[in-house]
């Protein structure tokens, strides 16, 4: 398996996704600053190994700190998922993930700071591994969705590199491949920062799973054609009523499957899901430099000074969405009822 993060002795191991797919190399970051700038330049990007990144990012600032008293330490570590916090606005997992090791120090607050600086680092390393089993979850849930063969379009990059492994999207791309289902993946490319045809490209060729790239522009086409017989993308936050923020150009695809009448699937872990934002209006939407729409690999490709737009997410309303595939099973609409039957049944069973 791709080990997009990792917890090593000498700090927070992550394949860089920038040098992607032409360089596999690593980088290791030191300090909690290192590993928000990771998170700010994309080196780890896809909403849940955002979060569990930022968990990591939290326990090596709290490791690292000299503080003389619990008192100190939790002032530091304010401080900490203070700078962790604003390195990307949309992905609600970070904040999840902010959420709950903050939970965790609260309970540890009575113990030896040695004790303390050691179980974060646990719990930090028990979200990877419960990410990556969530994923397994959601890839068995989805895989009875996807068609027994034919295409199967995604955008962005949901797979293993935008979670501790296995993937949302791709994980249901992956199960079904695993039940023997003959699936060949359309990537859409996804400008500006071309996840799809950097990175889902390259873990899905490294998986033998057949894929074709396509320029963004060309999906209807596609759809039109009969090549694309099912639809499935991540998400970074999904409101309590089902709406969907995901990579830019996630909606002109769902509001495309629609028309062609091809379903149109999400598939994210229970911690994109954030049940204090009602719909996706209120969703924060981040936008970066606009240097990654006029400049390619360097190269620019609109004249100096031009008006440019660069939202990194946008919202599809729930309307769109066929099903919501996550680890606790499959929510349809209406999704206010169904995702907080799923959440509900989940805490009864003690999960
Ligand atoms: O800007 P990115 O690359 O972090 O955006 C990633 C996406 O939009 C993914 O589709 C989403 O996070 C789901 S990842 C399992």
């Amino acid at each position: 398996m791709i080990q997009t993060l990792e917890w090593t002795e000498s700090g927070v191991r992550f394949i860089d996704q920038t040098k992607l797919p032409t360089e596999e190399s690593y980088v290791v970051c030191r300090t909690y600053e290192q590993v928000a700038d990771a998170i700010r330049n994309m080196v780890v990007r896809g909403a849940p190994a955002i979060g569990v990144a930022a968990a990591m990012g939290i326990a090596i600032g709290v490791q690292k700190s000299k503080a003389a008293n619990v008192g100190e330490l939790k002032r530091e570590f304010d401080h900490i998922c203070d700078v962790i916090g604003k390195t990307r606005p949309t992905a609600v997992n970070l904040f999840w993930a902010i959420r709950r090791i903050s939970e965790k120090f609260e309970r540890l607050s009575v113990q030896p700071i040695p004790q303390i600086k050691q179980a974060l680092v646990e719990e930090a390393q028990r979200m990877h591994a419960e990410d990556i089993a969530a994923n397994q979850a959601m890839g068995r849930h989805g895989a009875t969705l996807m068609p027994a063969s034919g295409g199967v379009l995604t955008h962005c990059n949901a797979g293993a590199l935008a979670t501790c492994g296995y993937g949302t999207a791709l994980g249901v791309i992956r199960a079904a491949v695993e039940q023997g289902k003959k699936i060949h993946v359309y990537a859409d490319e996804t400008r500006p920062f071309l996840q799809g045809s950097r990175l889902t490209a390259w873990e899905l060729m490294k998986d033998g799973i057949p894929t074709t790239v396509i320029s963004d522009n060309m999906a209807g086409a596609m759809m039109k054609q009969k090549k694309i017989g099912a639809i499935v993308v991540g998400a970074d936050r999904i409101a309590a009523n089902g709406d969907v923020a995901n990579k830019i150009g996630t909606y002109t695809v769902a509001v495309l499957a629609k028309e062609h009448g091809i379903p149109f699937y999400v598939a994210a872990p229970f911690s994109t899901i954030d049940p204090d934002t009602p719909d996706g209006s209120q969703i924060p939407i981040e936008h970066r430099d606009t240097r990654e729409v006029t400049h390619i690999a360097g190269k620019q490709m609109a004249p100096s000074g031009v008006s440019v737009e660069n939202p990194a997410f946008d919202v599809t309303p729930a309307k769109y969405v066929n099903a919501i595939i996550t680890e606790r099973g499959v929510a349809r609409e209406p999704y206010t009822e169904s995702l907080r039957t799923l959440a509900e049944e989940t805490m009864k069973a003690g999960g």
